[in-house]
């Protein structure tokens, strides 16, 4: 693991193995509280789901409860629940309403959205986000900021 930036409320790692990945997720999860919302960008295959899971181990997470009929959500079973959204399936912001998106944010936990793009609008005014690049086989490069919408809205 390897730190080669961080300016202001961003940090760039890059990671050479599954084993870095889970220390960077580690040193992350330290960040997180209860009502944190992670939004994961990248391409297939990057690391956004191994990431969570890594996350959600550090955090307590022990079986991963899957349901067949509803592909998009994974909920880990811990003290604060962890809802894990994967949209890589859902087509626009309606269709991710209609799964009620917004009355799970609204619930206790912390919540991690792969393909989180499909959602912009309906992020809340402060998350996470990381964004993954493929490197090589075997490594992967990994930013992680801090987003203030608010902040962003005045310096644009
Ligand atoms: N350094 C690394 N960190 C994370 N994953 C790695 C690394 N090197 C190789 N990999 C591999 O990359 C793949 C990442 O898969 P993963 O399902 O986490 O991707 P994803 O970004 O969630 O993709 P999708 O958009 O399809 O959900 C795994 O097969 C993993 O073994
Ligand atoms: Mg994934």
């Amino acid at each position: 693991m390897m730190d080669i930036g961080d300016e202001k409320d961003e940090i760039t790692k890059i990671s050479h193995s599954l084993k870095e990945t889970g220390e960077i997720a580690k040193e992350f999860s330290n960040k997180l509280s209860q009502g944190d919302v992670v939004a994961l960008y990248g391409p297939l295959g990057s690391g956004k789901t191994f990431f969570v899971r890594e996350t959600a181990k550090c955090l307590g997470a022990g079986d991963l409860i899957t349901s067949p009929s509803f592909v998009i959500l994974n909920e880990y079973k811990t003290n604060l629940p962890i809802y894990h959204f994967d949209f890589y399936r859902l087509k626009n912001e309606e269709e991710i309403a209609n799964i009620g998106f917004t009355d799970f944010l609204n619930q206790k936990g912390i919540f991690f959205i792969e393909w989180p793009e499909k959602a912009e609008q309906m992020l809340p005014e402060e998350y996470y986000r990381i964004v993954f690049e493929i490197l090589d086989k075997n490594s992967r490069k990994i930013i992680i900021s801090k987003i203030h919408k608010m902040i962003k809205h005045y310096l644009y």
